[in-house]
């Protein structure tokens, strides 16, 4: 147990086995007699399937041209131009097709046992992030108003199945966190409100204390699979390049936050083997799930993915809407096929699902893991 988190680094290692040249169609069987009856996701907008669209927050993307490649073209709060990563992952897995919003309290107690996700976009680890902008965007829900709802969800299932099976059900099922973007990005970088009082390396270890106590959080309420992911390649989101280049000197990522990113990400598997080893319950396995080389490699490697542009969103110019800044007056680029970067911050559809298929060999390993325990 001690050293499945090493052998997940190994797993990352070996992703991406020039599987993706072509067809994106995902198988839709059970890999592996898939014992996982449902996915829990908390964070930020790399997850949330919309439920910012139920509060006041204008923080959103529930209008055109979000959604455009989506399912009947609907723009449902997704930050992107199709699907999530977590869509990728729940129908691969056999669940459903969709990752559901907890927030739509029109869900059925079936959609709410096989997964929801309760992130929300513009959220973070450090409880400033959610608040940064509450003049002009309140109410986006923090990450411990999300455990606060996973109570709430917890407490439904029970109403309709039964504390038994419902604690049952928390055990079996798999919680993943992804989260960390803005509290870098915008907090940190952008605002620089923390860094008056904050080093980069004081921030990181303020950061990942919220994360433990989260993380703690999931534990104490029976969750026993939990998969954390690490920040992306964070100096290379358009919008980030804007903010910290020189114009004229050509957009390129900036490696000085890219070297912060992979820092954190390094402390961020320190911080989970020591919750590994140090976890009570046996069967507790927490696993790191890297965002980083695959974003990466993307962006590096583009042409073999056939992607033409790296360095702006295909929404706007590109190197600043996200968001209400990105509404069906902006024009788009013409072939989003060819963007990495759907606005100044989210890639597109296509650039996650070869995010999803770097996860694969992780998602394979956790179904295994899981038939040895569920
Ligand atoms: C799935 O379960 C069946 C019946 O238990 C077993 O025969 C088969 O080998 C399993 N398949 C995999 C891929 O584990
Ligand atoms: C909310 O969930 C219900 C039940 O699945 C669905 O019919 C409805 O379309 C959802 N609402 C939105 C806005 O997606
Ligand atoms: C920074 O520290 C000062 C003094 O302790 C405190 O008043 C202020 O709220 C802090 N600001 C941030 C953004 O952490």
């Amino acid at each position: 147990m001690k050293s499945s988190i090493n052998h997940l680094l190994l797993l990352s290692l070996i992703y991406f086995c020039g599987l993706f040249s072509n067809a994106r169609a995902i198988p839709r069987q059970r890999p592996f007699n898939n014992t996982i009856p449902a996915l829990l996701i908390f964070g930020d907008s790399i997850v949330d399937p919309g439920n910012n669209d139920y509060v006041g927050t204008i923080l959103k993307a529930n209008f055109p041209p979000y959604g455009r490649d989506f399912a009947n073209r609907a723009a449902t709060g997704r930050f992107t131009n199709g699907q999530l990563p977590t869509d990728y992952i729940i129908s691969y897995v056999g669940i459903k097709d969709y990752m559901p919003p907890y927030l739509n309290r029109s869900l059925s107690i079936d959609e709410l046992m096989t997964g929801v996700s309760f992130a929300s976009a513009g959220s973070g680890f450090d409880p400033l992030t959610p608040r940064l902008f509450v003049h002009t965007l309140p109410n986006v829900t923090p990450l411990q108003k999300q455990l606060e709802h996973f109570q709430e969800y917890r407490k439904r299932i029970e109403d309709a199945i039964g504390k038994g099976k419902t604690i049952n059900l928390i055990r079996k099922s798999v919680f993943l966190v992804s989260a960390g973007i803005n509290d870098f990005s915008l907090n940190y970088f952008t605002t620089r409100l923390r860094r008056l009082n904050f080093s980069v390396s004081d921030y990181e270890k303020f950061v990942l204390q919220h994360l433990k106590e989260f993380i703690q959080g999931l534990l104490n309420q029976g969750a026993t699979k939990i998969a954390v992911v690490g920040l992306p390649p964070l100096g290379c989101l358009p919008f980030i390049i804007t903010s910290n280049t020189i114009p004229l000197t050509g957009r390129r990522c900036v490696e000085r936050i890219n070297s912060i990113a992979r820092g954190y990400n390094v402390l961020l598997q320190s911080e989970l083997h020591r919750l590994q080893n140090t976890t009570p319950d046996k069967e507790t396995k927490i696993y790191y799930a890297d965002f980083y080389r695959p974003l990466q490699d993307l962006i590096q490697n583009y042409q073999k993915y056939g992607f033409e542009e790296v360095s702006s969103g295909c929404c706007g110019t590109g190197i600043l809407e996200t968001s209400f800044l990105c509404n069906p007056k902006t024009p788009i680029c013409s072939d989003v096929s060819k963007y990495i970067f759907w606005d100044s911050i989210h890639p597109t559809d296509r650039a996650y699902y070869f995010v999803f298929q770097a996860f694969r060999p992780l998602i394979d390993f956790i179904i295994k893991d899981a038939v040895a325990t569920n």
